[in-house]
This record gives C-alpha cells, structure tokens and sequence, in this order.
C-alpha cells in the first residue's frame, strides 16, 4: 500500500564536471552586461575607500585636532570632521548607486536565464519529459531560479564590498601601527580555520537542502497532479505522510546548515572580541610607553569592529552562495541535457501538393487551401524506449496519401508507440520513415508540425477562452474560421450555450467543458491547423455524444482529404477506414480493408463480432 516514493536520483543525478559547467553558465549570463559589472566592481572599490577612510579622519581628528583646538587653533578639528562628513556622505552615496544598479542587472541576469531554462524544458524531446518528473523542472524554475536571484541581488556585491573592505583595512592597520597591526593578524589565524572547517560543512548541508526542497515539490506537484486518484482512493493520509517526511528532511538539513551558521557566528564574534580585548591592553601599554598615539589606537578600535562586521556579512552571503550554487549547478544540469530529438542543420522541405491527389476540394477550409495527404511510408524500423526492450522489432508500412488507416490491437501492442514515432516525437532505433520521401529527421521542424498532427485522449485546454484555445490549431485564424471549425465538428451548439459564448473563459465557473467537449475541441484544431497527415490516439475515447453517427460525422469532416492513423476505442470509428492494421507485440498480424477483415477469420473478424453481440 505504500506509495512509490521519489527517489534519491530522480531529484538529483547531476553529471561529475557540473561545477565547471554552472560556473560556464554564469559567466555566460554575465557576459553582456560585462560594462556595468567592471563599472560596479570600480563602485566597490571607491565604497570600500570612503567606508575605510573614515577612521583615519578621527585619528587624526583626536591626535592633532584636538591638542590644536585646546592649544587655540580649531581650523584642523574642523577640517578632520568635515572630511569624515563628506566621507560618509559619499560612501551613502554610492550605497545608493550601487544598490540601485546591482538591483538592475541582477534582475536582468535573472530573467534571462529563467527564459533560457524555459526555453530549454521546451526544446526537450518528449522521452525527457516522460522520463522526468514534472516536479523536478517545476524545483528548477521556482525554488532553484529564487536562490541565484537571491544571491545576485542581495549578497553577491555585499560579499565583494566585504572582502575589499577587509583587504583595505589590513593595509590601513599596517600604514598606522605595524605592532598592533601584528596582534590583529594573530587573531586571522583561528579566523582561517573556522572558515575553512565552515565551508565544507556548510557545503554539504546546504546541497541537502535543494535536494530536499526539491523532493518536497516534486511531492506536491504529483499529488496535486493526481489530485482525482488520491482523492478517489483515499490516499490523503498516505500523501500527508510521504510530504510529512520530505518536509522533515527538509527542516532537517535547514536546521543543520543553520547550525554551521550559528557556528561560525559564535567563534567569529568570539575571535573578535579577544582581539579587540588584546588590541586595547597591548595598545594601552604602547600609548603609555609613548610608542603610539591614543587616535591610533581608537582609529584601531573602529576598524576593528568594521573588519568582523563584514565577517558576519560574509557569512549570511555565504550561505547564499552555497544555496545558490547548488540551485544553479541543477539548472546548468538541465541545460546540458540535450533533446533527444534534434532539427536537422540542413532541412528539408516537403513536395508541393501535386493536384492529381484525392483532395476533398468541396470542404470549407480554414485557410482555404483543400486538404491533401501526404504518403508514410516506414522502412525496417526497430525501436525501443531507452534501453529497453524492442518495442517494435521490426516494421515496415506504406500508407498511401490520403488513405485512412485504423490501428487496433490490445493494449501495450505499441499503437500509441508507433504514431509517436510517425509524429517524430520519437526517432527511430533504426531504418527510417519518410513523408512523401522525405526523412523525417530531414524534414524541417516547422514543417513538420505543420503538416503531422497528433490528437490524443488528454485535449489539454490552456487558460483563456474557447476561441483561444481553438486557435491553437492556427493562431492567424479569425473569428468566422473558428466559428466554421467548432461547427464542422458539431461543436458550435454547446460553445452556443456557453454563458459567453466563444469568449468563455474555459478555466472559469461556467465554463467547464466536458471531457467529451474537450476532445471537439481538439478536432477544430486539427481543422484550423488543416494538417496533410492527422493521428488520432483514441481521441474518440472520451466522446460522448449521443449519437455514433455524430462522432463518425465530425471525424469524417475532419480528415477528409488528409492521410489519417487513427487508433480507434470503439469499432464503429474503423468503419470510416479504408484499410484497418491489426497490431500485435509490436507487429502487423492483419492488414485489409474493414469488409475483408470482418469477412475473414482472423483477429478482427472476432472482435467485430464480439461487439455487434454487445450492441443488441
Ligand atoms: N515512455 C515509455 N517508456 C518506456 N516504455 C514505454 C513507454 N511508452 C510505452 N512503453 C512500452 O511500450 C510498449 C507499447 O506501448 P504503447 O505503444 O503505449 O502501446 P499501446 O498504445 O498499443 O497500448 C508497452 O510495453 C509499454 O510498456
Ligand atoms: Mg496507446
């Protein structure tokens, strides 16, 4: 009764060189905007100066300003405190302008790769997308693209302010007082070891958090994927449990990189603090002994607390990147795999129609051109899945233009397997297929999806309204060639009943369509898109209009004229067949028109008679 859980690889199987390739994709994401990342870095160095400066004005301030304003003089205080003023000024300045412009080009960075993803997920060949959980690519885009723009927004120019701010203070320390200088880069030593011990800590937990957040969507896009079968069966509890665990580890490896955190913060401050202590004895002594002056060693003092403020930046910004960088070796994953099925770098174009075909001249069509078929014709095909076993081992068909061909065979016979491989969703293993002799891996893409159409059980309706999703099929069409459409295949009289008509939202109250209304509206597509060859996968499956002669009406005005595989639920669709395939492991067993099989005594014949028997 358990249900299957994902597993560990199915979230994760990330190729060994995917650090290199992750950091190939950033810097190809940041390539164009290469200008205003040199112009930002120039920002960071010039921040980094005026926030260093600042402590050396009140140095001087206290040991010259002071001792002058007493002595009668004010004009050096004065002078100090005002370059600390317009310091400060400055440096609040630039935060502004830099703030401002990493915000613009993160944001830029980020869009463009959330569209390179996007568009990536969609050049994917079908096989990935059957293969892979839809969660996974559901992961990549939402929580995974939220970590980089995290990282490049909020801590990537904090990260590179922090270190140039370090680097300038331990220069500064130097200029002012080697000796007490000397006592603070005691202090980096523990400071190294703990960031060291940190960061592969830090590394792994934070790879377990995209990995379990991951898990966690995957989880729930599933679940609200099959939201009817868990609903059906009752395997809500079983669904709360699985996301209760993934949640859990989720928490789990929160709560364990956060504690890598607390770490670091503890010994950071702590390493800090005994330095400052040491800096204010052993500078005490030295100021006593006359060695050094008491603003040098309240400039000390000040920077001091500057150089382990940054140091608890560098660790929140840290832990962004670790999350970052894992979320973004993921993407990188994703855009390395390349689709199975590729365009040909030299397409090729089909034949013009020759006129001598058997066109249904007398139809309206949508774009006015009569439909004509196109020849299929598959030579020595072999194909498996993968590494799988052969699906079709061996398999050889011509279907004529303009013929009708019904497929029928029991399940797992490979019907829906061979009409992929017709509508190039699949390549062959072997041998090949052509239109009208040209191979398909040849055929140019637009081409192809222009001339094959595939209808299957699911007609999938996208947000907005009737029209809209009817003009899927050809999106130039205008109103009166959606309107012909929907009324060729019987569609017209509900969308008529529809509270608005054609402009009905589809995903709103109201204007729900029936699985069967759904499937019409798969039809009017294929009549807009007005293709030379059309599959259907037992797209009559869900019709459920009260009349066969309906049914068999709508498809007849749809395929007229074109070639047409149709993988038929109910027999009484193979009547409108010329020729009928019966298929079997992979095979053709029988092969005639639909008089002669039900003539004969073969598989066909049985079936057909099985189902007049269940008619009366
Ligand atoms: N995406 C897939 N990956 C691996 N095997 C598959 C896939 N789709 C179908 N198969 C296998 O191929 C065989 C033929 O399936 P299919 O073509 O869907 O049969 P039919 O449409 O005749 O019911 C079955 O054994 C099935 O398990
Ligand atoms: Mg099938």
């Amino acid at each position: 009764m358990s249900i299957p859980r994902v597993e560990e690889d199915e979230v994760e199987q990330l190729p060994p060189d995917i650090a290199k390739k992750a950091r190939a994709l950033l810097f190809s994401l940041v390539r164009p905007h290469l200008p205003m990342a040199v112009f930002l870095l120039v920002i960071v160095v010039l921040t980094a100066l005026f926030l260093v400066i600042g402590p050396i004005f009140i140095a001087d301030a206290l040991d010259n300003g002071v001792p002058q304003a007493v002595a009668g003089d004010p004009g050096p205080l004065i002078r100090a405190v005002s370059a600390f003023v317009i310091s400060a000024i400055a440096s609040a300045v630039l935060a502004f302008a830099s703030t401002r412009l990493v915000g613009i080009t993160a944001q830029k960075v980020v869009y463009s790769l959330r569209s390179r993803l996007f568009g990536h997920i969609q050049r994917l060949d079908l096989g990935y997308h059957e293969r892979s959980t839809s969660g996974r690519l559901v992961s990549r885009q939402t929580s995974d693209m939220e970590s980089v723009q995290q990282f490049l927004t909020y801590s990537l120019f904090d990260t590179a302010l922090a270190l140039f701010e370090m680097t300038f203070i331990a220069v500064t320390l130097i200029v002012l007082d080697v000796p007490l200088a000397l006592v603070v880069f005691l202090g980096f030593i523990p400071l190294f070891f703990i960031t060291k011990s940190a960061h592969s800590s830090q590394r792994n937990a934070y790879r377990r958090t995209r990995t379990s957040i991951a898990k966690v969507i995957v989880h729930f896009v599933e679940t609200m994927g099959g939201i009817r079968a868990v609903q059906a069966y009752r395997r809500q509890p079983d669904r709360r449990g699985t996301l209760k665990d993934e949640d859990t580890a989720y928490r789990d490896a929160n709560t364990d990189a956060l504690r890598g955190v607390a770490w670091f913060a503890g010994w950071t401050r702590l390493v800090g603090n005994v330095t400052q202590t040491v800096i204010i004895i052993v500078g005490a002594w030295l100021v006593i002994e006359g060695w050094t002056q008491i603003g040098v060693l309240a400039a000390f003092i000040l920077y001091l607390r500057r150089f382990y403020g940054p140091l608890d930046e560098l660790v929140q910004s840290f832990n962004l990147y670790q999350s970052a960088s894992a979320a973004l070796e993921k993407m990188a994953a994703v855009l390395d795999t390349d689709p199975e099925v590729v365009a040909p770098a030299h397409p090729k174009v089909l034949p013009a129609h020759s006129t001598d075909r058997n066109s249904g001249a007398t139809s309206a069509e949508g774009s006015g051109q009569a439909p004509s078929g196109r020849s299929i014709d598959l030579n020595h095909v072999r194909f498996s899945y993968g590494d799988g076993p052969d699906v079709l081992p061996r398999f050889d068909l011509r279907i004529p233009a303009g013929e009708i061909v019904a497929l029928v065979g029991a399940t797992g016979a490979g019907k829906s397997t061979l009409v992929k491989l017709v509508t190039r969703f699949y390549d062959p293993s072997e041998g090949r297929i052509t239109i009208d002799e040209v191979d398909l891996r040849d055929l140019d893409d637009a081409q192809l999806r222009k001339s094959v159409v595939m209808v299957t059980q699911e007609s999938f309706l996208f947000a907005g309204t009737i029209a809209d999703n009817i003009r899927i099929g050809n999106p130039d069409a205008g109103d009166d060639e959606v309107l012909a459409a929907a009324t060729a295949v019987g569609l017209d009289p509900y969308i008529r009943n529809l509270p608005e008509g054609y402009e009905t939202d589809v995903k709103k109250r109201g204007g729900r369509l029936s699985s069967g209304q759904r499937q019409l509206v798969s039809f009017a597509r294929v009549f807009l898109a007005n293709p030379d060859i059309v599959v259907l996968d037992e797209a009559t499956a869900h019709l459920d209009i009260p009349s066969e002669r309906l049914v068999q009406t709508a498809l007849a005005t749809v395929l007229e004229g074109r070639t047409a595989i149709i993988i038929a639920h109910r027999l009484s669709t193979v009547e409108i067949a010329d020729r009928v395939l019966v298929m079997d492991s992979g095979r053709i067993i029988e092969d005639g028109t639909p008089d002669e099989l039900i003539s004969g005594a073969g598989k066909f014949a049985q079936l057909h008679k099985a189902w007049r028997d269940s008619l009366v």
